[in-house]
């Protein structure tokens, strides 16, 4: 992280804990590091990794479309100025308003089923997501490309789907595959891909193979990138992608203060962030690096457990820190993406506030939630 510690705890006095912050050379360093590995392929960041305005607009600027899911990614899109072959629409259980929408703004749209066909706004670009029934390297509950996952066609189904798009008079512009989230083994895009390049035959030449996101932070993204290459090619198409995590994950931190020390056969650490600011942990078992803000001669290991009234509310088990003192401040790594978008107003905790960390000053891109915000919608 290039952000100087001292920059973080002055952060961390001025705006309070928890707080989100964000290296904005980090983040135009991840899109450099995308583009020099996929070349011209055209990206669009799937916003539900970090949907906040300001990362919208940096990435706009830099020629960057983006994926949506919900009326409220949609809207979140227009609101930035994304239009027409910018804008992708996906997900496996679209509402009226997302079709509406993404019609009105020129989207292409992602099929993940074949009733889609007809629920689709008349004369439609749309891609077909395919489903390679393939195990992948990560969590269970981030493959999305497994045999009896709820996404996609089945490959036998997609050739169909693409014609019966034909017949109703859309456009169909090509397949669309993405196999999970957080995937670590690069040999299983090339398993996926090789399962639609079998589609070849079939199908014949398409305009855009989309190849997802879904790149782990420390997967062969050079590897990955000459798959998809290989897999647009044999399909004579346009490649696209789609990534989330690895635009944005590593450019972001959690700040979060030590409130106390507990020892009870295991050392806990006890601090003012927990599952409401970064579910990650409870959620899918993630591990994100820990870096302790202050020095101390004495080491030893201790969870981190946050506030909640939840025994599941650990952040991290058996970290290795200097010996924690109330007030200090520890910075959670890797937490630019799925962060700040999945933290919830569970317990009336207000959402934290998010800085850029921008030629050495902070800048506030979302202010803290107070509780008024969290009841603002009831009677
Ligand atoms: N494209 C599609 C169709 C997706 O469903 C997703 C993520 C992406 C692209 C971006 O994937 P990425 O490059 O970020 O891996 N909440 C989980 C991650 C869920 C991802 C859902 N779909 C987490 O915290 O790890």
């Amino acid at each position: 992280m290039s952000i100087p510690p001292d920059a973080l705890l002055d952060a961390a006095d001025t705006h309070g804990t928890p707080l989100y912050v964000y290296d904005a050379s980090e983040l135009d360093a991840a899109l450099a590091r995308v583009r020099a590995a996929f070349g011209d392929a055209r990206v669009y960041y799937a916003m539900k990794a970090n949907p906040n305005l300001t990362l919208l607009r940096r990435l706009h600027g830099a020629g960057v479309g983006f994926e949506c899911v919900s009326a409220g990614e949609i809207a979140r899109a227009e609101h930035i100025g994304a239009r027409g072959t910018q804008l992708l629409v996906n997900g496996p259980a679209k509402s009226d308003a997302e079709y509406a929408a993404g019609a009105r703004l020129g989207a292409t749209f992602i099929v993940d089923r074949e009733e889609e066909v007809r629920l689709l706004p008349p004369s439609s670009r749309a891609l077909v997501r395919v489903n390679p029934a393939l195990a992948v390297s990560t969590h269970d509950h981030l493959a999305t490309g497994a045999a009896g996952s709820k996404f996609g066609v089945t490959l036998d189904q997609a050739p169909l789907v693409l014609d019966a798009l034909r017949v109703a008079g859309h456009t169909a512009v090509g397949l669309h595959v993405h196999i999970g989230s957080a995937i670590r083994d690069a040999g299983d895009f090339t398993a996926a891909f090789g399962r639609l390049i079998e589609l070849r035959d079939v199908t014949g030449p398409l305009a855009v193979l989309d190849a997802g996101g879904g790149w782990g932070l420390e997967a062969d993204l050079a590897g990955i990138a000459l798959e998809a290459q290989r897999a647009a090619h044999a399909f004579g198409a346009e490649l696209w992608v789609e990534p989330g995590r690895y635009l944005v994950a590593r450019a972001g931190h959690l700040l979060t203060r030590v409130v106390g020390t507990k020892r009870t056969g295991r050392n806990f650490v006890l601090v003012d962030a927990g599952m409401t600011e970064l579910l990650r942990p409870m959620l899918y078992g993630a591990v994100h690096p820990v870096m302790a803000l202050w020095d101390a001669s004495e080491r030893s290991r201790w969870d981190i457990a946050g506030p909640a009234c939840e025994s599941g509310d650990v952040l991290a088990r058996d970290v290795d820190l200097p010996r924690p003192e109330r007030g200090q401040v520890l910075a959670f790594g890797d937490a630019g993406a799925y962060g700040a978008a999945m933290s919830s107003s569970y317990l009336t905790r207000s959402r934290p506030a998010e800085l850029l960390w921008q030629d050495g000053d902070w800048s506030v891109i979302r202010r803290r939630e107070t509780p008024l915000d969290v009841w603002a919608a009831e009677e």
